[in-house]
């Protein structure tokens, strides 16, 4: 129950590596001197009342190191920054920035978070389409954009991200740990992650306005383990190759207009539950 403005002195603590603040009643905007901690390579600023998300994000650029940053469930309805200088995050890996009902587009400063592998942007009012710059995120295995207001059919690019078209090891059997546990706070669990590797490799487009017919090309995903498709209005047949999806352990195709038969198929993908 900590509140009010984070203490400036905090700032001090140049050789600071991972601070968690989440889950408190601070309020007000993120000092620029946070960029003192050059060390810092997890910040948790989750569920509290921050607000300046533009400032925030400027400020945070000055740190370097940051690898995890979680910053969800703050600046409450402000703009999504689209301010082409916010850079300087190539180390960044996980971004947690869900929950902030935030308006605009995905930005196009997110391109230059090459290290990305995480990036959770559930629960905004994002409009927009799916941004052309996607696959260019090597690095990247779990993008959640579900609860927005995208629109658009799902872009062939998608099909094409270099970490979820193979079945790369690297990706499963990366035991680095993370500097301190994300948590996160599914509707239907409380989750803990140690290491990065643990997050699914999955697709989120849940609850949006995409449209379209779901593209054979999605059979090329085989990393996936989770795809989410659910409340959205595309239309046509299941495709055949989504049985090629060996690694699926959840698959929501709910509440769209789809037509024809559920792949007989499917029933060989033994993770599914
Ligand atoms: C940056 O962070 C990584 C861990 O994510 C750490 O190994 C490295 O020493 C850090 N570099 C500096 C300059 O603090
Ligand atoms: C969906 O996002 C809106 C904000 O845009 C939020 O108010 C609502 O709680 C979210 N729904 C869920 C189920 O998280
Ligand atoms: C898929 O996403 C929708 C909307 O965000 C959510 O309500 C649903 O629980 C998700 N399905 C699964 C299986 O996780």
């Amino acid at each position: 129950r900590l509140g009010g403005i984070v203490p400036e002195s905090i700032y001090s603590c140049s050789m600071l590596t991972a601070l968690r603040l989440s889950g408190n009643h601070f309020h007000g905007e993120i000092s620029p001197r946070i960029g003192n901690l050059k060390h810092l390579s997890f910040l948790s600023l989750g569920s509290n009342s921050f607000t300046n998300i533009m400032k925030a994000l400027h400020a945070l650029k000055s740190c370097g190191n940051i690898s995890t940053l979680l910053i969800g469930r703050n600046f409450m309805n402000e703009a999504m920054p689209q301010d082409e200088t916010i850079d300087g995050f190539q180390n960044l890996q996980f971004l947690v920035m869900h929950h902030c009902s935030l308006t605009g587009r995905i930005p196009t400063w997110l391109s230059t978070f090459t290290s990305l592998k995480v990036l959770l942007l559930s629960s905004n009012q994002l409009t927009g389409p799916i941004p052309s710059w996607i696959n260019s995120l090597n690095h990247l295995f779990g993008l959640d954009v579900s609860n927005n207001s995208l629109i658009g059919k799902i872009p062939m690019i998608l099909m094409e991200m270099p970490m979820l078209t193979s079945d790369k090891p690297a990706i499963y059997f990366d035991p680095s740990l993370l500097d301190l546990p994300i948590y996160v706070d599914d509707a239907n669990a409380k989750l803990q992650y140690r290491m990065g590797s643990a997050w699914p490799k999955g697709l989120n487009l849940g609850k949006n306005k995409f449209t379209g017919m779901i593209p054979q090309e999605i059979g090329h995903l085989e990393a996936l383990t989770y795809l989410n498709l659910s409340f959205n209005n595309f239309y046509g047949e299941i495709p055949q190759s989504i049985c090629k999806l060996t690694n699926l352990q959840g698959l929501d195709l709910s509440n769209n207009h789809l037509t024809g038969a559920v792949p007989v198929p499917l029933e060989n993908l033994h993770f599914l539950s």
